[in-house]
C-alpha cells in the first residue's frame, strides 16, 4: 500500500476533526479597545481610581463594547443597557461565572461568599436562600423593622452631626445583623459591628480592592513561594486575613444557634431557615453560614455609597431638598416620621430617591462576570475566561434616556412617558447589576435606603459648611474607592429642621 493511501484519509480525518473542534470565531477580531503593550497588555491604560470615567471616554471612540487585557486576561466593558441585556441577561447561561481568584478566593477563603462563588450548584443554592428571604413579596415583612431602625439613625446623627458616616454604617450594618441573625446592635463599639466593619474594610479595600486581581492571580505559581522569599508578603497577609474572615463568618452564625438553644433567638433569616431544616446536614449548614455572611458584606459599602451620594446631592441642590420636605410635611404632617404606607403618596420624594440612585451610581462598573465559553457578539470574538463589566455609570448617563444626564433633576421622573420609556428610565433596573448575578439584596436595599432618606428629609436640613466669615466652603470631592463610588471630602452641615423635629427624634423609646 502506498504511503499516500494511508496519509490522505488520515489528513482528511484530522482536517474534519479540526474543522469541527476549532474555536468558533477565532478568525474574527476582538471588540475594539485601547492598543495593548506586549505581555503586560493594557495595564498602564487602567487607572486605579474612577476607571468608569476612563472606560466611558473610551466608549466615545470604540462604541458599546470594549476589549482590553491585563497580562493576557481579557476584560470586556459593556457600555450600553442593550449590550448588557444581550449578553448578561439573554446569554446568562455563559455569562454568570465569577473568576477563580487565587488571593481573594483561595488564600483568603472568600470563595464561598455569594459574590465570588463560581457559576453552578452552590451559587444556585445560596441565591435561592437569599431569594426566599429578600424576594419582592417577602420584603414587606421587614418594613416595620426598618421603620423602627431609621429613627435611631437620626438620633445618632443628632448627637454627633459631624460624624455622619458612622450612623449610616451602623444603620446598614444594624439592619442586616438584625434581619440576618436576629442580633440587635446596642452600641457603636458593639463587638460584632466592629468585627464586621473591620472585615468589610479588609474585603473592599485590601483583599478585593480594584477588581481583586493580585499578581498571584496572574501567576498562580507564586502561591508556592516560601514565606521567607522576597515578594511573598502577600502570603502572610492572606493567612491573617483568612483567620479574620472565618471569624466573621462563624461568630454571628454561632450566636444564632446558641440563642435558639437558649430560646432567646429573635426571628431572622438564619433562625427561620434553621427551623425549616435547611442546616440539618453539613452542606446546608455551610451554605447558610456563608450566605448570611455574604449579605452582611455586600450591604455596608453599597448602602453607604448611596447615602453619602444623597447627602452630597442635598447639599448641592437645596431646592430639591426643600421641595421634598414640603411634600412630606403636607402628606405626613409634622408630628411623626414617614412610613412605608406613605410612599405611594410621595411622588417627588420617590423621584428624588431615583435621581440619587442614578446620579450617585454606587457600583459604577458593577462586579465582573466571567465568560464560560468563547462567544461571538456583533461580529467580534470574545474569548472564554474574559471578565465582563457592565458600565452602569455610562448607562445612567445615557443622553437619549436621561436628557441632560449631568444635571441632578428629580423632575425628570415626573414627566409623562409611555410604559416602555418608564421602564428604561428607572435607574433601579441597572444599578443592581444584570442577569443571573443581579444583586439579591436589591429589594431590601431599596426599602432601607428609602425610609432612611425620607426620615432624614422629614427632620433634618443639610447644607454646605460655612467658614468663619459665613462663606460657603466649596466641596473638593474625591472618589478613591476602586469599586464603590464613595465620595470623600464632603464639607456639610447637618442640623435639625425644627424643635418639633428634635422632639420627634427625642421621643423615641425603642431599645438602644
Ligand atoms: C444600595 C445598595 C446596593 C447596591 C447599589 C448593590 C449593587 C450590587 C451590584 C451592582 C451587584 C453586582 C451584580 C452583578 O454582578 O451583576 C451586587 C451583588 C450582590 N449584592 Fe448588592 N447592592 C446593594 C445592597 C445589597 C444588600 C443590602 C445586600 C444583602 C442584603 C446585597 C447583596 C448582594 C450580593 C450577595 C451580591 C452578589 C450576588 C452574586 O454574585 O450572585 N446587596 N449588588
Amino acid at each position: 500500500m502506498a504511503v499516500t493511501d494511508v496519509l490522505f484519509p488520515v489528513v482528511g480525518l484530522v482536517s474534519v476533526y479540526l474543522y469541527f473542534t476549532r474555536r468558533r470565531g477565532l478568525e474574527l477580531p476582538k471588540p475594539p479597545g485601547p492598543k495593548p503593550l506586549p505581555l503586560v497588555g493594557n495595564i498602564f491604560n487602567l487607572p486605579t481610581q474612577q476607571l468608569w470615567l476612563t472606560v466611558t471616554d473610551w466608549s466615545k471612540i470604540y462604541g458599546k463594547i470594549i476589549y482590553a487585557n491585563v497580562f493576557g486576561l481579557g476584560l470586556v466593558f459593556l457600555n450600553t443597557a442593550e449590550a448588557c441585556s444581550d449578553l448578561l441577561d439573554k446569554r446568562g447561561s455563559i455569562y454568570s461565572d465569577k473568576p477563580h481568584l487565587v488571593m481573594c478566593g483561595e488564600l483568603c477563603g472568600c470563595e464561598n461568599m455569594v459574590a465570588f462563588t463560581r457559576y453552578g450548584d452552590q451559587m444556585r443554592r445560596q441565591r435561592k436562600l437569599m431569594q426566599r428571604a429578600f424576594g419582592p413579596t417577602t420584603i414587606s415583612k421587614y418594613h416595620s423593622l426598618l421603620e423602627m431602625e431609621a429613627p435611631w439613625f437620626l438620633k445618632r446623627l443628632l448627637e454627633n452631626p459631624n460624624d455622619y458616616t458612622t450612623p449610616v454604617k451602623r444603620y446598614a450594618g444594624g439592619v442586616t445583623l438584625l434581619v440576618t441573625y436576629g442580633y440587635q446592635v446596642k452600641s457603636d463599639d458593639d463587638a460584632f459591628l466592629q468585627l464586621a466593619d473591620h472585615c468589610v474594610d479588609l474585603l473592599a479595600n485590601k483583599i478585593a480592592s480594584g477588581v481583586g486581581i493580585w499578581p498571584v492571580d496572574i501567576f498562580p505559581v507564586l502561591r508556592h513561594l516560601p514565606e521567607w522569599a522576597p515578594g511573598s508578603g502577600f502570603l502572610k497577609k492572606a493567612r491573617a486575613w483568612r483567620t479574620k474572615m472565618e471569624e466573621f463568618v462563624d461568630r454571628p452564625y454561632e450566636f444564632v444557634k446558641e440563642s435558639m438553644l437558649k430560646g432567646t433567638a429573635l426571628p431572622s433569616f438564619c433562625s427561620t431557615l434553621i427551623e425549616e431544616g435547611e442546616a440539618k446536614d453539613t452542606q446546608g449548614d455551610f451554605d447558610l453560614r456563608w450566605t448570611a455572611n455574604s449579605m452582611y458584606s455586600a450591604s455596608i459599602d453599597t448602602t453607604l455609597a448611596l447615602v453619602l451620594q444623597f447627602f452630597l446631592a442635598m447639599s448641592e441642590h437645596p431646592e430639591a431638598m426643600t421641595k421634598a420636605q414640603k411634600e412630606i410635611d403636607a402628606v405626613v404632617g409634622l408630628d411623626r416620621l414617614p412610613a412605608f404606607d406613605d410612599r405611594k403618596n410621595l411622588p417627588y420624594v420617590e423621584a428624588l430617591f431615583n435621581e440619587c440612585i442614578r446620579y450617585g451610581v454606587a457600583v459604577p462598573l458593577s462586579l465582573p462576570h466571567r465568560l464560560m465559553e468563547d462567544d461571538i457578539y456583533e461580529g467580534t470574538f470574545i474569548p472564554k475566561g474574559t471578565l465582563v463589566f457592565a458600565n452602569i455609570w455610562n448607562i445612567l448617563r445615557d443622553e437619549a434616556v436621561f436628557g441632560d444626564p449631568h444635571l441632578f433633576r428629580p423632575e425628570r421622573y415626573l414627566e409623562p412617558v409611555d410604559d416602555e420609556m418608564a421602564k428604561r428610565r428607572d435607574p433601579k433596573n441597572y444599578t443592581f447589576g444584570f442577569g443571573r448575578r443581579v444583586c439579591p439584596g436589591r429589594h431590601l436595599a431599596q426599602a432601607s435606603a428609602w425610609i432612611l432618606m425620607a426620615s432624614f428629609l422629614a427632620t433634618m436640613n443639610i447644607s454646605k459648611a460655612v467658614d468663619a466669615n459665613g462663606k460657603q466652603i466649596e466641596q473638593a470631592i474625591k472618589y478613591e474607592n476602586a469599586v464603590f463610588r464613595m465620595p470623600s471630602g464632603l464639607n456639610i452641615d447637618i442640623k435639625p429642621r425644627s424643635e418639633r423635629a428634635v422632639g420627634i427624634i427625642d421621643g423615641l423609646t425603642y431599645g438602644q
